[in-house]
């Protein structure tokens, strides 16, 4: 006998994205032997983002001149590098169809922009004094650029693993 069907079976739900062949190629093409360079160059303003804001708590615990002068070149190369890395997610971005397709995506890349912003209000902000700067703006711009660091590379991680963005989908087996 036949198996009567469920109203949602009937509608069929369909994605229409994953319909789309061309949009189910998300892997990396921005990448060096198949390993993604934004994925390594996103290393260095997260880095350099948790030791701007070692740096200004070091000097609110000692008050020794050497961490300002510290902070302002690990915020400074922060900033410059996280532009490098927002070039490499940007170029990703637009040329893989399936990545451009997906809201995630832009969603990472709100982010993303709102932590390059705060990274080089923190590097500008300490340019005229940097041991000026510190107390106590310096260090809540710091702790700010911690929470966005946190925030854009904990979704970066979740477009890999959750959504597969930027993977392999077909693992040749
Ligand atoms: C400004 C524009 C940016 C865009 C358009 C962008 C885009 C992307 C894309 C498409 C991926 C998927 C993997 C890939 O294809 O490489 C990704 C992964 C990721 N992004 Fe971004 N990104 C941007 C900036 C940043 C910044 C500034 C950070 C720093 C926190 C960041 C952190 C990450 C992390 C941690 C991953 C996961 C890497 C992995 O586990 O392989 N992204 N991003």
């Amino acid at each position: 006998m036949r198996q009567k069907r469920t109203w949602r079976q009937r509608r069929r739900l369909s994605d229409p994205i994953e319909e789309h062949a061309a949009f189910n190629d998300t892997e990396s093409k921005f990448a060096i032997a198949g390993h993604p360079l934004h994925a390594m160059l996103i290393t260095y303003p997260v880095a350099l983002a948790f030791l701007t804001f070692g740096a200004d708590a070091m000097f609110w615990w000692t008050g020794d001149e050497f961490w300002p002068r510290a902070a302002v070149w690990t915020a400074g190369i922060g900033f410059i590098m996280g532009v490098v890395a927002g070039i490499s997610g940007t170029v990703e971005l637009l040329i893989v169809p399936g990545i451009r397709i997906r809201a995630p995506s832009w969603t990472h890349f709100i982010l993303a922009c709102t932590l390059l912003s705060v990274l080089g209000v923190n590097w500008g902000y300490r340019l005229p004094d940097p041991q000026e700067a510190v107390l106590p703006v310096g260090i809540l711009i710091s702790a700010l650029g911690l929470l966005m660091t946190t925030i854009t590379g904990w979704h970066g991680g979740k477009l890999v693993f959750d959504y597969q963005i930027g993977t392999q989908r077909d693992h040749g087996t």
